[in-house]
């Protein structure tokens, strides 16, 4: 206990005389705006954890992070080489890249977007990793071949952690982008194989911090390599209806990485937004797996979901109850209460200003409208939230799953807009489909189905929906905004 309490003073003691020489700032005033920083960090996850604060939430990160990089940028120290040219240069490089990036990014390709952000979180630990390998007088944390034990700790957890998150985080944005199949690539003896090499990997780092005369680049070098495989091999055999809890470990991994980097470079503010982003990323991870029902240890080992089918594989010639527009309105119109339930489809097509119009449309002869929202609708956790929002749908007409799904029993309608894989019943009745375990909202218990999407087509999945061929369904096909502004106008 005491031996912890010694390592943990000598540690501080190391961030606080380390942050300093040649700054524009006290110690203690640094210490003081990074812990501003931090509180404001904290203040901006609370605030982004319901949609009606979640602006205020936004603010605090933008003002959190600000005052970080200010004071980050006032520890320059000339004698380092670093100039305040190269500072700018880089900001405005990157920033400006940022900048182009966020604006034309679609809201539906933020997935692998957030993937590809978090490859270079891990990219960015490896290289400062390696860095402090070849210059540890810059870091203050001893000279090559002769680390600090503490220090060599933390640089070789940080670049094993930062290297996994690079190849993981480009495995997840190849499959998310459909550069490579998104369904589970199953290696043979794999489980042996992540074994060996994660055993490889701990020796390599027990081999680096024990003794100073392992401290060689082939020894950093062969950590740092198996790290960029392991990472690779843990994601390739994840199916794509897995993905989004893999993105969301990711952005725990980037997250621990960011804090590993935070003790290399004795960087507190980085300590603390790394620890933050590190376990409200795992946290995440383990609600998504309540929402689909799903071990994480089972996500992790993956082959799960892809490209298998519930079905026979032979296509589908049942016949389905179709409807028009005007079919559509005359049935809500005369409802008391209609559940929509947004999906994917209501993404891609951008449907969700028209679909708040036929709402008040709808409220206005007198119906009950809400929207139902599944955890893992849509390809982003809280994807249909944002897009809702954004058409200033009253937050108090949004429930969640679990808040609505009684509902459907005395619903008159529910209108499935683009969704799919998240009204599947198999999911509850067949233990042979990939989604069996998810909980799926129970649209098929209310009086009229209204399934809003262009053909026959499967959702992510890759699994047929039962519910099309109900007697209580009917089918409107076509593109969801079209559908929606056709209603509107038979309304
Ligand atoms: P999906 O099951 O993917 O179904 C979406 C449906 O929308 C498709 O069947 C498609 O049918 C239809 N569609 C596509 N474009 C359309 C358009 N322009 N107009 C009308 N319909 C359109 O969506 P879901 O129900 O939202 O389920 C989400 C799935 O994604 C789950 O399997 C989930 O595990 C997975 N996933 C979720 C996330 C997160 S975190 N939310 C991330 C990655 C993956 P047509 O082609 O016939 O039109």
């Amino acid at each position: 206990m005491s031996s912890l309490k010694d390592l943990a003073n000598s540690q501080a003691d190391m961030v606080v005389n380390e942050m300093g020489g040649g700054s524009l700032l006290s110690d203690s005033q640094t210490a003081l705006l990074y812990v501003v920083a931090g509180v404001l960090f904290i203040l901006a996850l609370r605030g982004l954890s319901s949609p009606d604060s979640s602006r205020r939430g936004n603010m605090f990160g933008m003002i959190g992070m600000g005052i970080a990089v200010v004071t980050t940028l006032l520890q320059l120290d000339a004698s380092s080489g670093l100039t305040w040219g190269l500072i700018i240069a880089g900001l405005a490089i990157g920033g400006a890249i940022g900048a182009v990036i966020a604006r034309r990014i679609a809201m539906t390709d933020m997935p692998q977007l957030v993937a590809a952000f978090h490859s270079l979180v891990g990219l960015a630990a490896v290289l400062v990793a390696w860095a402090a390998f070849f210059v540890p007088e810059a870091f203050h944390i001893g000279t090559f071949g002769n680390i600090k034990t503490l220090s060599m700790v933390e640089m070789s957890i940080g670049v094993a952690i930062g290297a996994i998150t690079f190849s993981g985080s480009i495995i997840a944005f190849a499959k998310l982008q459909g550069i490579m199949s998104g369904a589970p690539i199953i290696l043979p003896a794999r489980h042996f194989i992540n074994g060996a090499l994660a055993l490889a990997i701990v020796v390599g780092i027990v081999m680096l911090c024990t003794d100073a005369s392992n401290q060689t680049v082939t020894v950093f070098l062969i950590v740092t390599l198996l790290s960029f495989i392991i990472g690779f091999l843990i994601i390739v055999p994840i199916g794509g209806a897995d993905m989004p809890v893999v993105v969301s470990m990711l952005n725990s991994y980037s997250g621990w990485a960011a804090a590993g980097i935070g003790f290399t470079l004795h960087n507190m503010a980085l300590i603390i937004t790394g620890s933050l982003v590190g376990s409200s990323g795992a946290i995440l991870s383990y609600i998504m797996c309540k929402g689909m029902n799903r071990s994480f240890i089972s996500v992790i080992l993956g082959g799960f979901g892809g490209d298998t089918s519930a079905g026979s594989g032979e296509v589908e010639t049942r016949p389905v109850k179709q409807g028009s527009a005007e079919d559509a309105a005359f049935i809500m119109k005369n409802a008391r209460h209609v559940i929509i339930v947004p999906g994917y489809g209501m993404a891609v097509a951008q449907a969700q200003h028209a679909l708040k119009e036929m709402a008040d449309k709808l409220k206005e002869e007198g119906v009950k409208v809400s929207y139902a929202i599944h955890p893992v609708a849509g390809r982003m956790p809280g994807h249909m939230n944002v897009l809702l929002a954004e058409a200033s749908v009253p937050y108090d007409e949004v429930f969640e799953l679990e808040d609505i799904n009684s509902s459907f029993s005395t619903a008159d309608v529910a209108f499935v807009i683009g969704a799919n894989d998240v009204t599947n019943p198999a999911a509850k009745t067949d233990p042979q489909s990939p989604i069996f375990g998810m909980p799926v909202l129970d649209v098929e218990k209310a009086a009229t189905v209204l399934f809003v999407k262009r053909s026959m087509g499967a959702g992510y999945a890759g699994v047929e929906n039962e519910l099309f061929f109900r007697d209580n369904t009917m089918m409107l096909f076509s593109d969801a905004k079209k559908m929606v502004e056709n209603i509107i106008k038979s309304l």
